[in-house]
């Protein structure tokens, strides 16, 4: 055949197809979530996510130093909350010497520079599980829960968070938490805010960790529809409006189409969500022997760069850090 063009000639070899090659994942890149509980040394294993733990703070604080010597920059922190301390607005969420504040100023106690990303929802406090106040006739209450996000905020900026991490989906809590935040002197602490957050069936390992899954009802008068795309983008502008630092897609999976979309629409950093059921069918499928869990894992991973993540917060992340 007489072609101008053939492509095989980049994929000759290694060396080429390093030259090549548009997208890539490095330790840099990713934010470890991890769940803390209370008590001393003690590990639980989260049954539908092998590889992930509880761990009470004594240990934790021994795993973290680990994952900052694996060069993992952050991590993203999960409290799984005694069920005698929650009740139907979470105020255990804003208790001073709660779980997460005790463990964040631990940890940036012992190991200053590594970032913490602290979450911003109800859902691990409340009695019912879900994420803001629930009304007596069953309503999600916006604007009462935002009053609450905005001290939960602040009172884990003064534990030593370096980002909150707003997840619930109320409207308006972006702007709300930047002026509570800016209003108590925390203006460098930053906002990672869950922007198009779908509600999705993909984090049901997630709620078995922390015991959070919704009592009653579903997520879905505050998460997005999964079948919408142009209102993730409305999501994403109004967050940037408010203050948003970097805004997240979440899930990932299936959801590439969306980070693509809003890394073309947008100037903010983008991060991408590989949550608890995307890593569960991962290591389930490997358990199993079906698949090759280490090359599914990094494909998977490179997939979410390529639609154009910046970050992304997996709980493969110490995995992928010894391999890298
Ligand atoms: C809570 C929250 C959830 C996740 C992160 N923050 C669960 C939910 O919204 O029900 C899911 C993470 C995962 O599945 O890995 N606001």
């Amino acid at each position: 055949m007489q072609l101008t063009h053939r492509p095989r000639r980049l994929r000759r070899n290694a060396n080429i197809r390093s030259l090549v090659s548009e997208t890539s994942l490095a330790v840099s890149d990713l934010i470890y979530p991890m769940f803390v509980m209370e008590g001393n040394q003690t590990t639980e294993q989260v049954s539908s996510m092998p590889g992930c733990f509880r761990y009470s703070l004594d240990i934790l604080l021994k795993e973290v130093e680990e994952v900052a010597k694996l060069g993992i920059p952050a991590i993203a922190l999960f409290p799984a909350i005694d069920p005698s301390k929650k009740d139907n607005e979470g105020t255990e969420a804003y208790n001073p010497n709660g779980l997460v504040q005790r463990t964040v100023s631990a940890i940036k106690k012992a190991i200053p520079e590594l970032l913490i990303f602290t979450d911003v929802a109800l859902d691990p406090f409340t009695t019912h599980g879900h994420d803001g106040i629930l009304s007596e006739d069953g309503v999600i209450l916006n604007d009462e829960t935002v009053a609450v996000l905005q001290k939960m905020a602040v009172s884990q900026a003064e534990a030593g968070a370096d980002f909150v991490a707003p997840s619930d989906m109320m409207d308006g809590r972006i702007g709300a938490i930047r002026q509570a935040l800016d209003s108590h002197g925390f203006e460098q602490v930053g906002i990672l805010a869950y922007s198009a957050k779908y509600a999705s069936a993909y984090y049901g390992p997630f709620r078995d960790a922390l015991g959070s899954a919704p009592k009653s009802g579903d997520k879905k008068t505050y998460q997005m529809d999964p079948a919408n795309r142009r209102e993730a983008l409305k999501e994403v502008e109004l967050d940037i409006k408010e203050g948003a630092d970097i805004v997240m897609v979440k899930p990932a999976l299936a959801y590439l189409d969306v980070i693509s979309l809003i890394k073309a629409h947008t100037t903010v950093p983008v991060a991408a969500y590989n949550v608890s059921g995307e890593y569960a069918m991962i290591k389930s499928a490997a358990q199993m022997g079906w698949i090759d869990e280490e090359k599914v894992m990094l494909e998977t991973l490179l997939s979410m760069k390529r639609a154009g993540a910046d970050m992304i917060l997996t709980y493969f992340a110490r995995q992928v850090a010894k391999l890298l």
